[in-house]
């Protein structure tokens, strides 16, 4: 059994972390089109996106972000990336980066794409109030890999319309193609 350490603090991930975040990508998401460090300086340029890191002993141990769709309420959000380096993982800073992305959120409909294989991923989705709701084939360009498409429902009172998004380019969802 993983010990539990005292949570990590995370805060904003800025552009001085990109170049971390590129290394862990590539860790991360080894023959899945991992995120250069330019990738990471367009996300943050982004003012409709979120991202956060984690930090132990001054080095990023973790990394997520969040975009906010649309231009008028209610949002809508898409994860796009979360990652843990693999030596600290199973000691829940996923789950805290996690939950940070959906405080920003506020209770919004959030959506995200994931590997079917990924089990550690989909676990910790489906235990914060994620639900299948899709099936993206050959989502991840590289790899051929399929998708899940999973979306959690918050809090605030939010009307469904239409189908959730399917076909067409692929949205540069969690550990995809940008
Ligand atoms: C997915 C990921 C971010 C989880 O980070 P983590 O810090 O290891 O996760 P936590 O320790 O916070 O665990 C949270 C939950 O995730 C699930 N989980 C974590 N590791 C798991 C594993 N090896 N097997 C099954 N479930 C696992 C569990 O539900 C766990 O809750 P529990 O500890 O109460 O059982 C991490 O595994 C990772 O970086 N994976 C590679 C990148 C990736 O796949 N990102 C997601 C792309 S969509």
């Amino acid at each position: 059994m993983i010990a539990r350490l005292e949570p990590v603090p995370i805060g904003a991930l800025t552009p001085a972390d990109a170049e971390r975040c590129a290394q862990l990508e590539g860790q991360l998401f080894d023959g899945d089109d991992p995120w250069p460090a330019a990738a990471f300086n367009r996300e943050l340029a982004s003012a409709h996106n979120h991202y956060v890191g984690a930090r132990t002993d001054g080095m990023l141990v973790g990394y997520a972000g969040i975009s906010r769709l649309g231009r008028k309420p209610p949002f809508e959000y898409e994860v796009h990336t979360i990652g843990v380096d693999p030596a600290y993982q199973g000691r829940g800073i996923g789950r805290q980066l996690l939950d940070e992305l959906l405080h920003f959120a506020d209770g919004g409909v959030v959506y995200l794409e994931v590997r079917t294989d990924n089990e550690a991923a989909i676990s910790l989705y489906r235990s914060m109030g994620f639900t299948q709701v899709g099936l993206r084939r050959r989502y991840y360009r590289v790899s051929g890999a399929d998708a899940y498409t999973m979306r959690r429902v918050g809090a605030r009172p939010h009307k469904w319309v239409g189908a959730p998004p399917s076909g067409g380019a692929p949205p540069p969802g969690c550990g995809g193609a940008l």
